[in-house]
């Protein structure tokens, strides 16, 4: 998945031949799953049509600070537009343009937008060779550098005046590919790797029975899926569950029973930097599982149970720097076991689910937790989205490695 998918762009197209390729560039953008929104310099409008770019971006373009055909001639918020992009391309970038903007010479939509944006903003120049090479291009290039802003090299082709050098616009595909490149190296998790469990364990009784519970995997999927959004690579073992994941970061690793993910999270430790255990493990299993099955002619029927092996406690007792997190899941005394657990398990955190709070716990959308760190201490969260927990747990890996 590409690291655009879901981000907002907004697109600032200035006015020079290479305008023609924004079309392509804004069909690019959505394709990698992007949500586009295009302003347009006035001089930009004489190379392609605003009609084409809203067309393809499924959103209305906008090039002047209200809106021409509008009765009420409604006010175009550059601000609001600035504010509500991930990132912000320049392309094609003009001299004319980056000189404005360098200067604050904010006589556009376009630039006006761009001195309100905080969003990282890339650009892509394009332009005559010599302009290109001009010093006061030069300087233009120095000075957005110098604001944190990001050029996009020109490339070296046959350029509109029939003169062949560098000057053209990075072709649509290299500007994609440069984003995704920037922004992947720019991800707080990038180049770690997170092991996480999920889901229930089925411990078998006979070859058609099982004691399992109703852990339905959507918390550690969620937080697989934001581990890898950061840039982490995720070994995520999961028991039985409907979930699936497509993402190049993610490995995942179905087993059934507690000694399969023991064995499974054991084989991959050592290499990892942090683990999260979210799966909701079986305590017990039978001690004997029959070999063909049980059939209903006593009235009364035990099951002998033994305790399968603790996980999270063996990691936590082979544990050398990775940061080890933990689920706790109470229904009294929820504070006090929780911290018991995190010195049994040796943890750096533990994630505190309460039974007793409406819209937590197993099959539900929604879950309410209490961080409480090996400090002991302790943090209690809004009821949120599994996703937004799983956030807010990716947040305090992020802190730990700032
Ligand atoms: N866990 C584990 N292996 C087990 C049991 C639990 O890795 N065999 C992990 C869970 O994934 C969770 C944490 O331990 O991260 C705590 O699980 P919880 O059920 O709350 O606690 P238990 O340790 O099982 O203790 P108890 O059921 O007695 O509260």
């Amino acid at each position: 998945m590409s690291v655009l998918n879901g981000k907002k762009i907004l697109l600032g197209i200035s006015g020079g031949i290479a305008a023609y390729k924004t079309a392509s560039l804004v069909r690019l953008f959505i394709k990698a799953g992007a949500h586009v929104q295009v302003i347009m310099t006035p001089a930009s409008k004489d190379f392609i049509t605003p009609l084409t770019l809203s067309t393809l971006s499924k959103n209305p373009v906008h090039s002047s600070f209200f809106n021409e055909d509008d009765v009420n001639q409604k006010w175009n918020n550059h601000v609001e537009l600035a504010l509500w992009a991930d990132l912000m391309v320049i392309a094609p970038a003009t001299a004319n343009t980056m000189s404005k903007m360098v200067n604050g010479n904010c006589d556009n939509l376009l630039i006006a937008a761009y001195l309100s944006a905080k969003c990282p903003v890339y650009f892509a120049p394009a332009m005559d060779l010599d302009m290109y090479q001009h010093h006061s291009t030069v300087a233009s290039f120095k000075a957005l550098h110098h604001f944190g802003n990001s050029i996009i090299p020109a490339e070296n082709g046959e350029l509109a005046s029939g003169l062949s050098g560098e000057g053209r616009m990075a072709e649509p595909e290299n500007i994609v590919a440069f984003l995704e490149a920037d922004l992947e190296s720019k991800l707080p998790l990038k180049g770690k790797k997170i092991l996480i469990t999920a889901g229930p364990t089925y411990e078998s009784i006979d070859p058609v029975r099982f004691i399992g519970n109703h852990s339905s995997g959507k918390m550690g999927f969620d937080i697989a899926k934001c581990a890898a959004n950061l840039g982490a690579t995720v070994i995520l073992i999961s028991g039985p569950t409907n979930f699936s994941i497509e993402n190049n970061l993610v490995k995942l690793i179905r087993v059934i029973s507690a000694q399969e993910m023991y064995d499974a999270c054991h084989h991959y430790f050592d290499n990892v930097d942090v683990a999260i255990a979210a799966a909701a493990v079986a305590d017990y299993k039978p001690t004997n599982i029959a070999v063909q099955k049980i059939k209903k002619t006593a009235t009364n029927f035990v099951i002998e149970l033994e305790k399968t092996k603790d996980i999270l406690a063996s990691l936590g007792e082979i544990k050398k720097n990775q940061f080890l997190i933990g689920f706790a899941l109470e229904t009294e005394n929820e504070i006090e076991n929780a911290k018991l657990k995190i010195q049994k398990k040796n943890l750096d955190l533990i994630v505190l689910n309460s039974l007793q709070d409406e819209g937590a716990g197993f099959g539900k959308p929604t879950n309410k937790v209490t961080f409480i760190d090996k400090n002991f201490k302790v943090e209690p969260m809004e009821l949120k989205s599994k996703e937004a927990v799983a956030d807010d747990i990716l947040n305090k890996i992020v802190a730990h490695y700032a």
